[in-house]
């Protein structure tokens, strides 16, 4: 898969241009770890092991800032990249955080839950829309009830000019952080792969694949973090 093998091929240096090329890095991530970690803080006080399945992990960014928001979390990485994930796998380790690894890709059948949360960084937007709906139904059926399903995501503008737009203020603003030009041009080569949505119409899609309480929690031009939750049976 195109897609995948270009991720590998940026695994070694993939985590120190993070901050450069997701300008709200600290906003986003963090959101998406406020969002996610009650479901996992309340197994937890119930004495279970808190589950939880990132989906396109990478190198694991978001499954290791929420192993250490709740301690004793055991997350799954799922990702089609194994280099990506191998660098997950050294940073857990060192860690000390138990883990579960499946090289899979996001059309595949999910690996067994139920979940007490779902997460994905990044990664739902090389899935076209169909893919992207199919995803948020599979993902529903494997949450617990009252599991929470987190999505920090790249997203479209609604319109042409807003897309345009959320280009040119991502690009002004990895220029000013200092992102380099080979950086730019591998992030490029990478976002020709894109198919993101807009932000309105994947909460629309959470809601008919059946999640409650769907918002989007934070949005910074085409970062927006959003989700919903499994109801209580
Ligand atoms: C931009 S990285 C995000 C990694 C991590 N979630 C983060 O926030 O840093 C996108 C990841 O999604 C994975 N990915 C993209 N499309 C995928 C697919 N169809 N199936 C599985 N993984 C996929 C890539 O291999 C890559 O590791």
């Amino acid at each position: 898969m195109a897609v995948a093998s270009l991720f590998d091929a940026v695994a070694g240096s993939y985590d120190e241009s993070r901050r450069r090329l997701v300008p709200c890095f600290d906003d986003f991530y963090g959101t998406a770890v406020e969002v996610a970690a009650p479901p996992l803080r309340r197994a937890r006080a119930f004495g279970r092991t808190p589950t939880l399945l990132d989906l396109g992990a990478g190198t694991g960014l978001l499954s290791l800032l929420l192993a250490v928001a709740v301690p004793g979390t055991c997350p799954t990485l799922l990702d089609a990249a194994p280099a990506m994930l191998a660098v997950a796998e050294r940073l857990l380790t060192q860690r000390g955080i138990p883990h579960r690894m499946v090289v899979a890709d996001l059309t595949d059948a999910l690996p067994g839950g139920p979940y007490d949360a779902v997460v994905s960084a990044l990664a739902i937007h090389h899935l076209d829309d169909a893919g992207k709906r199919d995803l948020y139904r599979r993902i529903r059926q494997i949450l617990c009830p009252g599991g929470v399903f987190v999505n920090a995501e790249q997203v479209a503008g609604p319109t042409p000019d807003l897309d345009h737009r959320y280009d040119e203020v991502w690009l002004a603003q990895v220029v000013a952080l200092g992102a380099t030009e080979a950086e730019i041009a591998a992030a490029r080569e990478r976002m020709a792969y894109d198919r993101p949505a807009p932000v309105a119409d994947q909460c629309r899609w959470l809601t008919e694949a059946g999640f409650v309480g769907v918002d989007c929690f934070y949005k910074s031009w085409r970062f927006a973090v959003f989700g919903g939750r499994r109801e209580l049976d």
